[in-house]
């Protein structure tokens, strides 16, 4: 991060960063009221087609059959997709494998962290729902990097807590870093203005804000802060959804975008972060959410049709069989185990099992080898979800 790379409104807000001398930190400028900050942005820009899109999601997700099935397993692939911008490894299959038997013996190690972003963003999506955007506090906020970190042997803050120290994005040492966030004893205040002008922001009247263009704000403005030693971007990611969500919106998940064009997000963070481009990030923002809504609705539209192939397979079956119910709940979770059938259904162990072996015959799971826990699985689904199959 070099003076000369910063506008002039951004150098005024560098800082020393003590005891590293020709260091400097960074304090980004508050929001402030977004009634002015409005100003900055265009009326009409790609942003408003994203608003579009995300009005014909809403519309569309209200009129299909059983969402919560479907939301289930679009959680967990961003739980997923938004973990690999951090650098994990786990596959969609390890979640639900993982999820299924808890044993991560035979997974990538980092399977852990992808579920604790399940369990951060269920977490956060019951609150939200509750107490909409008044929800949003500084406590809910590190209680969301609580459930994020707490399972993270490495992580050297305690999980949920502010950073003490000083940190960097980019670089090994921090006279290298791409950008130094502010210094830690700005972070309170930075966080609030944030809370306050954006997440508690209350539409009123044509003029509001839309809340799209708020979850775009709040972003860039919160990774600016970075205010914790690690886990910034999973948080920050979460907040988008659930910005969402406590307006009454489907919890637009935008991660796999991000994750494809990962060069390009940090590119349009650090133009913010720079030179307050929030044009570009707008545009950026925007690219993303609309490709993000055209993923929700295949994918929904994609599990639907392949629970309808499903019902069609197993019509041979008895009305009230366990397989015919089996394949209902098998589009939620799509990796099994015989235990969790028979609890699930409400049948005996061997109902349970003999309901797997007829799906197993009829193609719909496979159960793989050499596994300490027997699992089952159906593969259509995470094809689906990984998009090797959509449409499908
Ligand atoms: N200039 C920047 N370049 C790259 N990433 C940035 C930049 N500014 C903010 N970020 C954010 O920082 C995140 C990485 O920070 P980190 O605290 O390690 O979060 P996590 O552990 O969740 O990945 C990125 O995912 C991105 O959202
Ligand atoms: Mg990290």
């Amino acid at each position: 991060m070099r003076r000369s790379d910063l506008s002039p409104e951004r150098r005024v807000r560098l800082e020393p960063v003590p005891d590293k001398s020709g260091v400097f930190a960074l304090h980004p400028p508050p929001v402030g009221p977004l009634d002015a900050f409005a100003g900055r942005l265009e009326a009409s820009d790609s942003m408003s087609e994203a608003v579009r899109l995300l009005e014909h999601l809403s519309a569309e997700s209200a009129k299909l059959p059983q969402p919560d099935l479907v939301t289930r397993t679009l959680i967990r692939r961003e739980a997923v997709l938004s973990s690999h911008i951090e650098g994990t490894q786990s596959e969609l299959s390890d979640l639900f494998e993982y999820e299924c038997t808890l044993d991560d013996s035979r997974l990538p190690r980092d399977v852990r962290t992808t579920l604790a972003y399940v369990k951060a963003l269920e977490a956060g999506l019951q609150t939200v729902r509750a107490g909409g955007p008044a929800a949003f506090t500084l406590s809910f906020i590190q209680t969301i990097h609580h459930h994020l970190m707490e399972d993270e042997p490495a992580y050297r803050d305690t999980p949920g807590q502010l950073r003490t120290v000083q940190n960097w994005i980019g670089g090994l040492r921090i006279e290298d870093a791409r950008f130094v966030p502010p210094r830690p004893e700005r972070l309170q205040a930075g966080l609030q203005d944030m809370i306050d002008n954006v997440l508690n922001y209350r539409p009123e009247g044509v003029m509001s804000m839309h809340v799209l263009r708020r979850t775009a704000i709040a972003h860039a403005q919160f990774e600016s802060l970075h205010p914790f030693r690690d886990g910034n971007g999973r948080t920050g990611r979460v907040l988008i959804p659930l910005q969402l969500a406590a307006e009454g919106y489907p919890p637009l998940y935008v991660a796999g975008p991000l994750y494809r064009n990962r060069r390009e997000y940090f590119d349009r963070l650090l133009d913010v972060q720079l030179r307050s481009d929030w044009q570009g990030w707008m545009r950026f923002f925007a690219q993303a959410v609309m490709l993000a809504c055209e993923e929700a609705l295949d994918t929904t539209r994609a599990l639907l049709a392949l629970r309808e192939a499903w019902r069609q397979a197993v019509s041979d079956q008895r009305a009230d069989s366990a397989s015919r119910r089996l394949v209902e709940w098998l589009i939620g979770q799509p990796v099994v185990t015989v235990t969790q059938v028979s609890l699930q259904l409400g049948v005996s162990f061997p109902t349970a099992n003999h309901a797997l072996a007829t799906l197993v015959q009829k193609g719909i799971v496979r159960e793989p080898a050499s596994r300490r826990n027997r699992i089952f699985v159906a593969d259509a689904v995470i094809g689906i979800l990984e998009g090797r199959t959509a449409g499908t």
